[in-house]
Formats: structure tokens, sequence, C-alpha cells
């Protein structure tokens, strides 16, 4: 079995196609494919089916990271098929919180910057109405949480 990972934004065709496919990225050169896996969903229904935004794959592009995937909603059915849950920021963890009222998943649900090293920001902001730089700034501080991400799952593929 792999260790699963699931992504969640509001939209899912901006930052967590993103984190997943950076994620990917770094699976594959760390030399882990298959070991990790990584989807990605939206607490919105806004984009169902959808592809990952343009310009969000402009930027993923000039880092060598290519960005596949079709938006889905999060659903409670979520939190048992995966072994951890990131919130790309406080809203998203709050929306993802909401389904699950007893807290039985509480430990499995976390705020992706909380595994960030260089950066002090603590959610991945919604590049959406912005422009260029808001685009490339999340592709910086994914990068950053995806290395920490990897960095604190290794041990658990060892157990
Ligand atoms: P995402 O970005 O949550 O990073 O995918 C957004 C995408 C769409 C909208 C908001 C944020 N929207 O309001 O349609």
């Amino acid at each position: 079995m792999s260790y699963q990972l699931l992504f969640v934004c509001l939209g899912n065709i901006c930052r967590s196609p993103a984190a997943e496919n950076i994620m990917n990225h770094l699976i594959d050169e760390a030399g882990l494919t298959g070991q990790i896996t990584c989807d990605s969903a939206g607490t919105s229904g806004y984009h169902i089916g959808a592809p990952p935004d343009r310009r969000m794959s402009a930027a993923a592009t000039q880092r060598g990271i290519v960005m596949q995937g079709a938006a889905r909603q999060f659903t409670a059915a979520d939190f048992a098929a995966y072994d951890l849950i990131l919130a790309m920021d406080r809203n998203n963890f709050e929306d993802i919180c909401a389904l699950d009222r007893d807290g039985t998943y509480r430990q499995k649900v976390r705020l992706m910057c909380d595994f960030c090293t260089r950066h002090a920001v603590k959610e991945v902001p919604d590049p959406y109405y912005g422009g260029t730089d808001g685009f490339n700034f999340v592709i910086d501080l994914l990068l950053d949480a995806c290395q920490g991400l990897l960095a604190a799952i290794q041990p658990e593929l060892a157990r």
C-alpha cells in the first residue's frame, strides 16, 4: 500500500493541482514513485471537471512541472481514503473539518504551510483574482512545503 496524500483548495484548479503535480515531481525525483501517491480536490463544486487554470499551468511549466488533472469536489469519503489531507488555507481547513463533525479524522488534516522550512507565511494565498506574481509565489511556496512534506513522510514509509 502506498502512502496517500490529498491536497485541497477551494476550486481545485490552481493551488491544490499545483501541489499535487509538484509533489509527484519530487516523489519521482526521490525514486519513491508508487510509494507515495497524490490526488487533489476542491471544497467547492464550482469547477468540477475543469483542467488546471492555464495561468497556474504556465507558472508550473516555467519550473519544469507539467500540470495534469481534472477538478473534483472534496467529500467526506475522502477522510478514510487518504493518510494525510493538506489544506491550502485556513478556510479550506475549516471547510474540510466541517465535514468531520465528530473529529474522527482531525489528526489527518494539516495546513500545507506547516511543512514549509524557508517561508514564514501560514497559508497558500488564493491567486485566482491576482496577477502572474501571485501564481509564481504559489509555486515557490509549494516547492518549499512539498520538500518539507516529503521529508516528513519518508520515515513513515519505513514502518
Ligand atoms: P484554487 O483557486 O482554490 O486555488 O483552485 C480558485 C479557483 C477558483 C475560484 C477561487 C479560487 N473561484 O472563485 O472560482
